[in-house]
């Protein structure tokens, strides 16, 4: 691990100083004469540059050669991780018009604590004792938002509250979460070989992981017909499990669900499928990215029953923006809204919730 670490750091000395700066989230590098990095939230240009575009080819090379893939015509795309976690993503000429690109999503060795995310005001006191409470009581939550919005690192965080003594199964398609619990057992999925073979999806670790006595499952992020999976996971227990999804309100996160579902392939009546998707998820926590480069959970909202086949979510906190600065800084609080319908639930099992007026 040492030596392909150093032998790689060979390769990519253009950038290595990025590579080592904790603040430095993303490294983005289009061609050899273009690096940008995003920095606590802003993109910005840097000065650095590959010597030419066979260098940083090679250096893509060899990114790939130390996780056991080619990148060449046949495979000009490449998902791989370096040693120390982060995540790569290359493609070659012809296909990327202005040389190798490759994005380097930068492994955070101190994920956001939720108390982090309180001192940044990505989230206020009440919406930290209501996701405590989803995750005491038990409550299956999907955490949605934009990319990059900051759903892994929300869903780290509700992770951080799940109790030691319960049995946690970890399925993610490249490990991002750093699960506390003692007991937590994680997976990651793997791309197929190069004839086509060995591919082990987030469908596949669904079903093992069923097998091996979770109390909960923690799923990294829904694209696709694994949906359908979790969904008939957590409808026959498993409750107080949790993932992302790609959408832009809670609204949307249940039709993506649906969406995915049905990418499964498995027929399934519409009816049917909406039924299952509102009586899994309890709970949607939607994240933002916000135009000042902030990052927050702008709602919390319940999944009532459906009503006449149509989905219907309870908002309990969200976001409201006041004014915005000249210099386009974004003020607003968080305002409480309707009392969850686990009050009384959560009042028996003597766990706070937020003083709702
Ligand atoms: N509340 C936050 N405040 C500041 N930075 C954040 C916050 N949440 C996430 N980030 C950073 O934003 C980037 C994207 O976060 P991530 O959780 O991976 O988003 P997503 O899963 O939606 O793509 C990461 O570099 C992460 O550290
Ligand atoms: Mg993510």
């Amino acid at each position: 691990m040492e030596q392909a670490n150093s032998f790689l750091i060979l390769f990519l000395a253009p950038i290595k100083e990025f590579l080592g700066d904790d603040d430095v989230s993303e490294i983005l590098i289009n061609g050899p004469n273009q690096v940008y990095v995003e920095k606590k939230g802003k993109l910005e240009k840097t000065s650095a540059v590959f010597p030419s575009e066979p260098a940083l080819r090679a250096a893509a090379s060899n990114i790939a050669k130390s996780v056991g893939r080619m990148l060449n015509d046949d495979n000009p795309r490449l998902d791989a991780r370096l040693p120390d976690g982060s995540r790569v993503h290359a493609v070659i000429p012809p296909l990327a018009r202005c040389g190798t690109v490759i994005a380097i999503r930068k492994f955070k060795k101190d994920t956001l604590s939720i108390e982090k995310m309180l001192s940044y005001g990505s989230v206020s006191e009440d919406g930290v004792l209501l996701i405590k409470a989803l995750v005491a009581l038990h409550k299956n939550v999907i955490v949605s938002g934009g990319t990059s919005s900051g759903k892994t690192s929300v869903l780290n965080a509700l992770s951080s509250f799940i109790s030691n003594n319960e049995r946690v199964l970890v399925i993610e398609d490249a490990s991002e979460l750093q699960l506390q619990q003692e007991h937590a057992v994680c997976f990651e999925t793997r791309k197929a070989d190069k004839n086509g073979n060995g591919e082990v999806t987030i469908r596949d670790l669904i079903h093992s992981s069923l097998r091996l006595r979770p109390d909960r499952l923690v799923i990294g992020e829904i694209r696709g017909g694994e949906a359908l999976d979790l969904l008939q996971a957590l409808n026959t227990g498993h409750a107080g499990s949790m993932s992302t999804i790609h959408a832009n309100t809670p609204l949307d996160c249940l039709f993506r669900l649906e969406t995915c579902a049905l990418l499964s392939g498995v027929e399934i009546p519409l009816m049917a499928l909406r039924s299952q998707v509102a009586s899994a998820i309890d709970a949607v926590v939607h994240t933002a990215r916000l135009s000042d480069g902030s990052r927050k959970i702008i709602g919390i909202s319940e999944v009532l029953p459906l009503k006449d086949g149509e989905y219907r979510t309870r908002d309990l906190i969200g976001w409201q923006t006041e004014s915005i600065d000249a210099d386009g800084k974004i003020h607003g609080q968080f305002v409480l809204k309707n009392r969850p319908t686990f009050e009384e639930q959560a009042s028996i099992l003597k766990i706070a919730l937020p003083a709702y007026p």
